[in-house]
Order: structure tokens, then C-alpha cells, then sequence
């Protein structure tokens, strides 16, 4: 349960792994601001993720690198507003957890105490098992990401599918285990081969949320913007656009362009209107002389 008041229960860690033992797949989308947290929450997903993905598709970067704390806690802040069932994980941004566990440990309290979310997600294997670990025991919920991790992408080999060789798989599936032993309630396998990832899902007590990771996850996620065809710069393979909203949304903003521009927007149902008598009082003092 959460401080989530009417309505349905708040999704919870617990929740997670209930779903995982009974075989339920589990649904992530990615959310930035309380329009696409909202959406996220009517169409009844388990989590929303607030990607830092958002330096991306909603601030016009070209990586994850450049966003900050400050970005991170003004969007999550903005997305907690509007999430009332599922549950809130906002990402650390590059730079917020790297320095020392007790950076790592004051940063994603900030993201849970101002921004509002209940968990947060931390990108990397062993290297960041002391952060993941000092958060965790400050008793803030943590959430894994391997495979393909976007922050460190330019220090690996890109934005490529990850696990393809024995001793790559390998190096995944040993951290995974050791950040279930670190006590993260989730990890999300980023674009490494379908049976890598069922391999690993196997071997994991938590559950394994996967993109671009084949259908053997426990579930699934994508960046919303993706899904609804709203981010065009890049399309990996693994999206699937399940609507082109860009489209659409280009096409009413023409078609307004064009009302105007002919005059035929706004008609009479668009505008106010006054009675003849009152008009007629408004017109003889607005047509008097100036005073
Ligand atoms: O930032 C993000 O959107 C993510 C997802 C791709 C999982 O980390």
C-alpha cells in the first residue's frame, strides 16, 4: 500500500513480484511531464518510468549525458502529480551516483523526497554495486539496468546489442546476480539477445523487465514517445510504434494554420457572444468620444 488515497491500491515492489510469481508480465512505459504520466496511468500501466531518456525525446539532446538532477526531480515532480497507481521510478542521471555512495545515496533521495517517485534506477553492472547498495540501505528501492546502458554507451561500443558472445552473456548474467544480492526489486535488460535474457530471467528471483530483449522477460517497456510515434530521430528496431501521434499532431496544427489563415477559425461556436440590446450598450459607450 502507499499514501495513495481512493481508488486503487499503488502498485508497490511487492506488487512486482507477486506478478512474476504468478507468470503475469509486467508493463513499464516511460513518462516526462503530467500529460504523458497521465496517459500512461489511464491506459493502467504497472510502472511509469521517468527515463532519463527525457534529455532525448523531450529536451532535443543527442544521448542521456547532459541531463541533471535538477531536469530529473522538475519532471518527476511533474509526472508524481499525475501517477496515482503505478509506481513511480525516476532514473539517476549520469554523473548523480558515480562520485561516492553518499552522492549516490543523496541523490536519489532527492528524486524520491522532492520529486515524489517511490523508486529509483541506477544504469551498470558491479561497478556501481556500492552506490546500489548505500541506497538501498537507506531504505530507497532500487531498480537495475544492463545490456545496453545509454549513459555509458560512447565507453562500450555504442548503441549495439549487448551479450551476443559466451563471456559478454556471461558478464551480464553475473551482474544481474549480484545486484539481486545487492537487494534491487527489478532489472531492466536493455537490447541483448532473446535467449540471453530468458537465460538470465531464469536464474533471477526479481523480476527481469526487457527492451529489445526478446518476450522471455517478465516484462516489458518503451520510451512512450516511441510507441505513440511521437520521436522520429531515432527508431531502433526493437520499437514498436503503436500509434503516429507526430503525424497526427502535424496535421491538426496545419489544419489550424489554415482556418486562420482562410477565417474560417474561429466560427461562431468558438466565440462569445452578446445579446443585440447589451451590444448596442456596449458599442454607443465604446464609440463615444475619448474622455
Ligand atoms: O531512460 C529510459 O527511457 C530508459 C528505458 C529505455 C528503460 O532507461
Amino acid at each position: 500500500m502507499s499514501g495513495n488515497t481512493g481508488g486503487q491500491a499503488r502498485v508497490t515492489v511487492n506488487t512486482l513480484l507477486e506478478k512474476k510469481t504468478r507468470g503475469e508480465r509486467l508493463v513499464m512505459v516511460t513518462a516526462y511531464d503530467f500529460p504523458t504520466a497521465t496517459l500512461a496511468e489511464r491506459a493502467k500501466v504497472d510502472i511509469i518510468l521517468v527515463g532519463d531518456s527525457l534529455g532525448m525525446v523531450a529536451l532535443g539532446y543527442d544521448s542521456t549525458v547532459p541531463v541533471t538532477m535538477a531536469d530529473m526531480i522538475h519532471h518527476t515532480k511533474a509526472c508524481a502529480r499525475a501517477c496515482r497507481q503505478a509506481l513511480l521510478v525516476s532514473d539517476m542521471p549520469f554523473m548523480s551516483y558515480q562520485v561516492t555512495p553518499a552522492q549516490a545515496v543523496v541523490n536519489a533521495g532527492r528524486l524520491i523526497k522532492e520529486g515524489g517517485a517511490q523508486a529509483v534506477k541506477v544504469e551498470g553492472g558491479r561497478e556501481t554495486l556500492p552506490a546500489i547498495q548505500a541506497i538501498v540501505k537507506a531504505g530507497i528501492p532500487v531498480m537495475g539496468h544492463l545490456g545496453l546502458t545509454p549513459q555509458t554507451a560512447s565507453l562500450h561500443s555504442g548503441y549495439k546489442v549487448q551479450g551476443k558472445t559466451p563471456e559478454s552473456a556471461r558478464l551480464i548474467l553475473d551482474d544481474a546476480l549480484a545486484l539481486q544480492q545487492a537487494g534491487v526489486f527489478a532489472i531492466v535488460v536493455e537490447c541483448v539477445p532473446d535467449k540471453v535474457a530468458s537465460l538470465i530471467r531464469d536464474r533471477l528471483t526479481m523480476p527481469l523487465i526487457g527492451i529489445g530483449s526478446g518476450a522471455g522477460c517478465d516484462g516489458q517497456v518503451l520510451v512512450i514517445s516511441d510507441l505513440l510515434g511521437l520521436y522520429d530521430k531515432l527508431t531502433p528496431r526493437f520499437v514498436k510504434r503503436y500509434a503516429e501521434l507526430g503525424e497526427a499532431a502535424v496535421g491538426a496544427i496545419a489544419a489550424f494554420a489554415e482556418e486562420t489563415r482562410n477565417g474560417s477559425f474561429p466560427s461562431p461556436e468558438h466565440s462569445f457572444h452578446l445579446k443585440e440590446e447589451e451590444f448596442v450598450k456596449v458599442k454607443n459607450l465604446m464609440l463615444a468620444p475619448d474622455e
